[in-house]
């Protein structure tokens, strides 16, 4: 990668992405939308292995939100196989190159067979340290913050936690991404502009950068443009420029 320049920002820690675009993908060439899905699957193998060739600590991918639950059964029921597949035909990549995978998301609503490969693969690869693969799966934002808020009323109940001590850590503490740091980088493939309830609470600082490329057709070299992107932002975080560090605005 190409930083951009000096006052570049450092390399991210942690790129999210919204894998978007696989249905449109299978219509334009007049496949079923589970041909997408299914080539769709071939692209997380690449974004997977680009991440970790860059040495990038952690990558979240945005694979099936709570509200894809409602989309039709036999496409859902694709999703979920395709799930387990690559819950299987990865392990043996993740355990050679140290990637743990997490999950992110509402998982007791997922198929009791695709949980139990799901829970084989997160215990196989909890000791591994090189890299984190986040899945997000049966994932919205606005219900894992609602699932946060009601551990800490849980606490609060229990008299372990008085509202005093509710911070902004305490918080993070209590989300699915607890301990992980916030995404330096969101991309969102397929030329939507929006953040479909992904990482409400964690992308509050992030970068974000748009590609019209369809999720199965995003390979490295479209991973690399991204990041060159990112190198090019000026992060403030509410600061001047001259407090940032960043050169002054042209
Ligand atoms: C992303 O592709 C995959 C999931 C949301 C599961 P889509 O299936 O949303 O593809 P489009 O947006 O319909 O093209
Ligand atoms: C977002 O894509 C969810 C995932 C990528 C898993 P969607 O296709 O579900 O989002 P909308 O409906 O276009 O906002
Ligand atoms: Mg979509």
């Amino acid at each position: 990668m190409q930083p951009g320049g000096n006052d570049a920002p450092p390399p991210p820690r942690h790129v999210a992405i919204i894998m978007d675009g696989n249905g449109r993908w299978a219509k334009q060439r007049g496949l079923p939308r589970v041909e997408g899905h299914r080539m769709g699957v071939r692209a997380v193998r690449e974004a997977v292995e680009c991440a970790r060739e860059l040495g990038i600590p952690y990558l979240t991918l945005y694979a099936f939100s709570l509200e894809n639950w409602g989309r039709p059964s036999g496409e859902v029921r694709t999703l979920m196989a395709l799930l387990k597949e690559f819950l299987t035909s990865e392990l043996p990549l993740m355990r050679k190159h140290g990637i743990r995978l997490r999950v992110i998301g509402e998982t007791s609503s997922i198929p009791f067979a695709v949980r139990q490969v799901l829970a084989r693969t997160l215990s196989a690869t909890a000791e591994n340290a090189d890299m984190t693969l986040t899945l997000g799966l049966s994932y919205a934002g606005r219900n894992e913050i609602v699932r946060a808020v009601r551990r800490i009323a849980s606490e609060a109940v229990e008299g372990k936690i008085l509202p005093e001590a509710v911070t902004e850590d305490l918080f993070s503490a209590r989300l699915d991404t607890a301990g992980m740091p916030d995404p330096d980088l969101v991309i969102r493939t397929s030329g939507e502009i929006r953040i479909s309830n992904f990482l409400l609470w964690q992308s509050a600082y992030s970068e974000f950068v748009f590609t019209d490329v369809l999720w199965p057709d995003f390979g490295k070299s479209d991973f690399l443009r991204a990041l060159e992107e990112y190198s090019r932002r000026h992060r403030r975080f509410g600061l001047t420029d001259e407090q940032a560090g960043a050169p002054p605005a042209k």
